[in-house]
């Protein structure tokens, strides 16, 4: 065996070896560049074919392309077996077990403020109201005065108001919004108006500082009390059902004459959940409507007492706690 052919197979044998050892295709590739590359091992074997004899050539060459064949079917298994290791390692650490159970995350769900207001608005929608709205800061003509409320009205005192330091105040009801309404709009209305109102109340289990009213008022020809009657009482239908008690006391606002308040029997008590009357000719005046050809009635809504009720709540603090564990209950 001459000295060519030697060292040609001690390269098969060598390249087989690192080959069948080779961990990755990292590696594999370098073997490739080291064996059968331009400047590989092969090549410079070969390049001493120049003193072969002319017989011994086409030999040695048939060897040599035999070998490198080898070596590149070898390089080309190893490959496919390391690429397919690498696929199913890969495939085994994405693996998802959709058997697993998910992590469940706490729903959100509306406050029991907002879904009985979502749940009034509704109703009067139904007996064909709008909604509007007017700002929690208010001037003390909107809150007070245009509601037949002058400064020296005793019924001022029937509120305790939150004044600011410019003169305006925190709108201790929903009434503003009916003068606002009446300014902007001609009668016939039909309308209700939810929102925040605030007074200087002392915090306990049925009073807070910031509470919520919705706000009704109707406005046409020849409107009553029977009118009224029968609105309100269709709305505590709806609201409360058939079978709670409700009875109209007669009662007083600077805003409304006749005026009343509806009471709703609860936990064998009679609680008061609004207060409403036909609209005091002076509150039409101060809108510029004519008393002699329009009437209208108004109530204020006591959301809080509204939510005391349906839900048998017994101290309304609860409702600002942001107590899931108490909220998520309606
Ligand atoms: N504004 C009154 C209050 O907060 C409630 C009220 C009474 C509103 C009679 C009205 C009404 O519109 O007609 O106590």
């Amino acid at each position: 065996m001459s000295e060519i052919e030697a060292r040609l197979t001690e390269l098969k044998t060598q390249a087989g070896d690192a080959i069948a050892s080779a961990q990755d295709l990292d590696t594999l590739e370098q073997l490739r560049v080291q064996y059968l590359g331009k400047k590989g091992q092969l090549s410079q074997i070969l390049r001493g074919m120049g003193k072969l004899s002319a017989e011994e050539r086409p030999r040695i060459g048939a060897i040599a392309n035999q070998i490198k064949e080898t070596i590149q079917t070898q390089l080309d298994q190893s490959r496919d077996n390391l690429e397919t290791a690498q696929l199913q390692a890969q495939l085994a650490a994405e693996t998802l077990d959709v058997t697993m159970p998910g992590v469940s995350r706490p729903l959100g769900h509306i406050h029991p403020l907002n879904s009985i207001i979502d749940r009034v608005t509704e109703i009067f929608i139904g007996l064909g109201y709008t909604v509007a709205e007017g700002p929690e800061m208010e001037s003390d003509y909107y809150n007070f005065e245009a509601l037949n409320t002058p400064p020296d009205h005793p019924a001022r005192d029937m509120q305790d108001t939150f004044y600011l330091p410019d003169g305006n105040l925190l709108r201790t009801h929903t009434s503003s919004v009916q003068i606002r309404y009446m300014e902007q709009h001609d009668p016939p209305i039909r309308v209700i108006a939810p929102g925040r109102v605030y007074r200087r109340d002392t915090v306990d289990s049925t009073h807070s500082a910031v509470f919520h009213q919705v706000e009704l008022l109707a406005i046409d020809q020849g409107l009553t009390f029977t009118d009224l009657k029968g609105t309100l009482k269709e709305f505590v239908r709806q609201m409360f059902g058939e079978d709670l008690p409700m009875r109209f006391r007669a009662s007083y606002f600077p805003f409304t004459e006749p005026s009343a308040e509806v009471d709703v029997q609860w936990q064998g008590k009679w609680l008061e959940v609004l207060g409403c009357g036909m609209v005091d000719p002076n509150v039409l005046k101060a809108v510029g409507y004519d008393p002699e050809t329009y009437t209208g009635f108004a109530a204020g809504l006591g959301v809080e007492r509204f939510a005391m009720v349906l839900h048998e709540m017994d101290d309304i603090r609860r409702l600002y706690n942001s107590d899931a564990r108490f909220l998520k209950q309606f």
